[in-house]
């Protein structure tokens, strides 16, 4: 078979790059109107564009542990996320404490949460992993009880929403976005920071410029790099391509790599003009992944063989809740795990993230207290694998991905 799937796909169209490259020559306007749409689709006060997810999470932190009554304290991360979230708190300087994460839902322990909390934390991290939904309204009320900063990691929440309706990226007394690669919403690059209430207040008194002028944001530049990388991913991110950048390591596709922190900048101008210009294209995107997701995890559910060999994780609120960025499920071990990642590969499975974050050499510093036991998180590392659910894959790539989740060799 010479196609290869890609593990994940940003709606991305080529008109919209061409487009996006009239920001090159001055991003102010772009920057403007991508501020505007963000703060009226998600409700924020202020919004600050970064050189990418990471360095707004990192800017989060950074305000959070600086207020009056917070200083000291760690901030709570989930330990089982993108190594980015660990990143992010080096970045910042902070210390750390970690919770484990339901390895069914994929959101939030929340006894584990509580426990942490009561400690005292400066601020909790939570995010929506694969578009899964998290019960924000559990873990709002455990911040209030903390007197915690609610930081809401929506990098790849993207369709996701509590069960009353309210969309993920609009939930936190901070919001981070991501428009990298592989998120639902994609600039070729490029994050956001959300403000709201104290937060946005905090961050008014620390703009560049101000006289208090904690936070300095680099210059973001033109970002002609990222238009041609963008072209390159439109291109060769289709099946009937993808086999040729999957084949240069140096790409690291599909790879979880640690990556050291920069200082936050602001987001280039290209990649504020290629986010506004997919902004529609990425909300609807996802009526389409959600389809080919419980297609597909029907297909599982039918198959006796392939349901006993894994548990798709199951979306609180129910799958209309989910932006499935990609359908994750959990195998019986680690052995079946890897050996459905190498059998799958070409037709888009893949592993999730290698590592629970408090075991990752990076976070043993800025951990307080000993390495705790997080039996949810270290599951994932260990089985945690997942299939595409991008506009590629259709009824023929259904029937073989189920095919080889039920031909897996038991151990
Ligand atoms: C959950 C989560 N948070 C934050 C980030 C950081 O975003 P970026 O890659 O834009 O720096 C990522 C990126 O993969 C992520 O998956």
């Amino acid at each position: 078979m010479f196609i290869r799937q890609p593990p994940v796909w940003s709606p991305l169209r080529v008109r919209s790059i061409v487009a996006a490259t009239g920001s090159l020559a001055g991003g102010d306007r772009a920057r403007g109107a991508l501020r505007n749409l963000i703060a009226h689709r998600f409700g924020a006060e202020d919004v600050v564009l970064t050189g990418g997810g990471t360095q707004a999470l990192q800017l989060a932190l950074a305000l959070a542990s600086a207020r009056a009554e917070a200083r000291g304290r760690p901030i709570a991360l989930p330990a089982y996320s993108c190594f980015d979230l660990v990143t992010a708190a080096v970045g910042a300087d902070v210390g750390l404490r970690f919770y484990d994460v339901d390895p069914v839902r994929l959101s939030p322990d929340l006894e584990s949460l509580r426990a942490v909390a009561a400690e005292g934390v400066a601020a909790v991290v939570a995010g929506n992993l694969y578009g899964y939904p998290v019960d924000t309204a559990a873990v709002r009320s455990i911040c209030d009880d903390a007197e915690a900063v609610f930081i809401e990691d929506a990098a790849q929440a993207i369709g996701s929403s509590t069960s009353e309706g309210r969309s993920a990226g609009s939930l936190g007394d901070v919001t981070v976005l991501s428009f990298g690669r592989g998120k639902g919403w994609t600039g070729g690059g490029g994050g956001a920071l959300l403000l709201r209430g104290r937060l946005a207040e905090a961050w008014s008194g620390v703009r560049p410029g101000t006289p208090a002028g904690r936070v300095e944001l680099a210059p973001g530049g033109r970002g002609a790099g990222r238009a041609i990388t963008s072209l390159a991913a439109w291109m060769l991110g289709r099946p009937s391509l993808y086999r040729l950048p999957a084949s240069i390591p140096a790409l690291g596709l599909g790879e979880t790599r640690w990556c050291d922190p920069v200082p936050p900048a602001e987001i280039p101008a290209f990649s504020a003009g290629l986010a506004l210009r997919t902004a529609a294209d990425a909300l609807h995107g996802v009526a389409d992944r959600r389809r080919t997701a419980m297609t597909l995890a029907n297909a599982l559910a039918r198959s006796p063989a392939a349901a006993a060999r894994v548990q798709v994780c199951e979306p609180l609120g129910g799958s209309d809740r989910a932006g499935f960025l990609r359908l994750p499920v959990v195998t019986r071990s680690s052995v079946e795990a890897r050996a459905l990642c190498e059998r799958g590969r070409d037709l888009g499975i893949a592993p999730s993230y290698p590592a629970a974050l408090h075991l990752l050499p990076q976070a043993r510093a800025p951990q307080v207290g000993p390495v705790p036991e997080l039996p949810g998180a270290e599951r994932l590392a260990e089985r945690l694998v997942t299939l595409p659910t991008h506009r590629w894959v259709r009824e023929a790539h259904v029937r073989a991905l189920v095919e080889v989740v039920a031909s897996i060799e038991t151990t």
